[in-house]
């Protein structure tokens, strides 16, 4: 990926909402063993619809008879069941209720791909063929064999037979950030013109780098002022694969994005996609910076990370953004002073803001006194000064040899202590 020439800053940006697309079920099966049936997936979907996330993609119809018959039970079950609107907070009012989110399916810019996504999306009340064609040179020279030209065109016919199916059409032209400008601009001009109403740019391979990256989503706005005159959402695709993926997309959306497409626990292809709960909580967390925000009911977002982990296998390490089992815990006594006194000293999220279970005092060896005490008051106990000496002392040797300390070590501490006094 290079320059394109005359990239200035960040577009303006408008206090305007951002749509979140999910490929869990498409990009983020397609993670090395991960093999969802149809009633996986409409459960996952449904979990995403009380997440409110926009679009849905289930999957990619033609590549298989199941994945077919999944994208239609996604389609008939999901894509009708309109989802209770839900305030960033939680609050929830009785009859207000939001359209069903839009159902995807992807397609290669083939028109048998075309017309079995069209068919399998065809329950749902509002869907979108998502096609797509490389345009890399690498990509056009050892596994298309075809010209720009040849590309373009092929493009063109894809988003055009798409549009007789539907008027919600999304275009990514694969392996764009390895792409010559000069022709993305082409092929993203010719694909506005054909009828896209989304246009995606794909990091497939998890290539670009924040800044230049931003430039070219702004670049693109620019040279093509059909994007604004017809209201296209340029959206953004990337992978993880130098781990830039929440980065990227973040830097996007500064520069005019208006789609990200993410998966849960950021699942997908090697190094995987943009993780869901990251992306969107930066958003949440610095809307005061990016001026924009989505509609996610985020007190959504553990329950849904765990099940995502729970039906593909992936399980979620502990110091995971957002979701991992760490993401609200403090170990060290100069954290755990500060949590105990105002968690805000050393959390940026509010737990119930991503529904997770709290904040975590954990007892280990860089604990203080605050927390070791805490930890002896909750089970009831009260120590003298002599007691309570000793009994943190023998805290301090157990975590050492131990690494965690749990509350029964606790319980045991404080009653060898006091049994030692009375002896
Ligand atoms: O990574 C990629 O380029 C994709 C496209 C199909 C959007 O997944
Ligand atoms: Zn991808």
């Amino acid at each position: 990926m290079g320059r394109p020439t005359d990239v200035s800053q960040a577009a303006s940006v408008v206090p305007d909402g951002v749509t979140i697309f999910d490929t869990t079920l498409r990009d983020g099966e397609q993670s090395p063993g991960i093999s969802l049936d149809a009633r996986e997936k409409v459960e996952i979907a449904e979990q995403l619809a009380r997440l409110q996330v926009d679009v849905i993609e289930a999957g990619f119809s033609a590549a298989s008879p199941g994945d077919f018959d999944a994208v239609k039970a996604v389609a008939e079950i999901v894509g009708n069941a309109p989802r209770a609107a839900q305030g960033p907070g939680g609050s929830q009012g009785e009859s207000d209720h939001r359209e069903p989110p839009v159902i995807a399916a992807l397609a290669r810019a083939i028109p048998a791909d075309i017309e079995a996504a069209a068919k399998s999306l065809a329950p749902a009340r509002r869907h979108r063929i998502h096609t797509f064609l490389s345009t890399s040179d690498i990509h056009r020279r050892y596994m298309l064999q075809a010209s720009e030209d040849e590309i373009l065109a092929q493009a063109v016919r894809a988003i055009e037979l798409a549009r007789t199916f539907t008027d919600d059409v999304e275009f990514s032209p694969q392996d764009a950030t390895r792409t010559d400008f000069p022709f993305l601009v082409d092929i993203v001009a010719a694909a506005v013109e054909a009828g896209a109403t989304t246009v995606n740019i794909p990091d497939t391979v998890g290539y670009a780098l924040p800044h230049d990256f931003g430039g070219w989503i702004a670049e693109l706005h620019r040279r093509i002022p059909d994007i604004a005159a017809k209201d296209v959402v340029i959206s953004v695709h990337c992978h993880n694969d130098l781990g830039l993926a929440v980065a990227n997309s973040l830097e996007a959306v500064r520069n005019g994005a208006r789609q990200i497409e993410v998966a849960v626990n950021g699942i997908g292809e090697r190094a995987g996609n943009c993780s869901l709960e990251e992306v969107v909580m930066a958003i949440r967390t610095r809307a005061d910076l990016l001026g924009v925000d989505h509609a996610l009911h985020t007190p959504e977002l553990t329950r849904t990370s765990r099940l995502v982990s729970s039906l593909t296998g992936y399980s979620v390490q502990k110091n995971k953004p957002v979701v991992g089992a760490n993401a609200f815990a403090h170990e060290s006594g100069i954290h755990q002073h500060g949590v105990l006194a105002d968690r805000l000293t050393y959390e940026i999220i509010r737990s119930e803001d991503v529904g997770a279970d709290g904040s975590q005092i954990v007892l280990g060896k860089h604990s203080g006194r605050h927390a070791f005490f805490k930890a002896v008051e909750d089970l009831g106990f009260e120590l003298d000064e002599a007691e309570a000496q000793n009994a943190f002392r023998r805290f301090k040797d157990l975590a050492d040899r131990k690494g965690i300390v749990s509350s029964e070590d606790v319980a045991a501490i404080v009653i060898a202590e006091t049994h030692v006094k009375a002896d």
